[in-house]
């Protein structure tokens, strides 16, 4: 597990990016994994920079997103419908902004009647177009990855899933509140990825901000891996992680120094 721990929210956002632009450039034709919350909008934009200062290319890239909740959605066709789907989202936050064409863009669909079969459904699609080259996640108030909250088992697959309350709470107030909905009105259901699902990703990178998370890294990077914190599934992956996070999200870790050291090492014997 790489370790990458920078000042600022914004240098976070350029390295996280810097990691997905890499992807891309080695491998035009990539399946990026993406996130939605507010930790990733700064990755995003500087995805955007680099596409519109820098010719980075999306043309051949596809996406899955972890999840979406159930009842909400958004008809790519029909971009002026606003609500606060994580279709919606992508779409103002990444997708509007850069060459990727539609049909590329997968998002389960939360408006469906038959979720079962939609769950099934993005399973194949991903397994279909060969899995997901780079997932990129973040990581919730109480140590979620996507939706599988507390409890949801390791081997969890594309599912429905009942949203914890603090999960309800911290949505709430970054989206919900915001575009002046009642707490009551907010979507209880989602529609996720499973920790199984994301774990078959090649690449992990993981993202975290602020001293609000710093408790539920050290819990995922350094503490027992368990269902009570799913993003504990990082110590599991097989193949390459990288976690960014910014000082503050960073300030709880035991082994700090190390990682420090660490990354300062491989660059100078130029291994990062
Ligand atoms: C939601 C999403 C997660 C995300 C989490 C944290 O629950 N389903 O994928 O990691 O929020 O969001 P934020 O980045 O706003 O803290």
């Amino acid at each position: 597990m790489d370790i990458l721990i920078r000042k600022t929210y914004d240098e976070m956002s350029k390295t996280a990016a810097g990691i997905i632009a890499r992807m891309v450039r080695s491998k035009p034709d990539c399946v990026l994994g993406l996130a939605t919350g507010k930790t990733p909008v700064g990755t995003y934009k500087e995805l955007v920079r680099l596409h519109q200062e820098e010719g980075l290319d999306f043309s051949q890239v596809k996406t899955f997103n972890l999840d979406e909740y159930l009842g909400l959605g958004m008809d790519l066709n029909k971009p002026y419908v606003l609500d606060q789907s994580y279709a919606r989202f992508m779409y103002e936050e990444l997708f509007k902004h850069i060459n990727i064409k539609k049909e590329n863009i997968h998002i389960p669909d939360g408006c469906t009647k038959e979720p079962e079969k939609i769950c099934q459904a993005y399973e194949a699609a991903i397994k279909e177009v060969g899995g997901i080259d780079l997932q990129l996640l973040g990581i919730g108030g109480d140590g979620h990855w996507a939706f599988n909250e507390p409890g949801s088992s390791l081997g969890s697959r594309t599912r429905v899933q009942a949203l914890a309350k603090q999960t309800l709470d911290d949505n709430y107030e970054s989206f919900y509140a915001k575009a002046g909905f009642e707490r009551k009105d907010m979507p209880h259901f989602a529609i996720t990825m499973g920790i199984g699902t994301i774990l078959e990703a090649r690449n992990i990178l993981m993202i975290a901000n602020g001293i609000k998370k710093a408790e539920v890294v050290a819990q995922a990077i350094e503490g027992p891996i368990n269902s009570q914190i799913t993003a504990s599934a990082i110590q599991l992956h097989s193949g390459g992680v990288t976690v960014v996070l910014d000082q503050e999200a960073a300030s709880k870790l035991k082994n700090l120094e190390h990682y420090i050291h660490v990354e300062k090492l491989k660059k100078e014997y130029g291994l990062s």
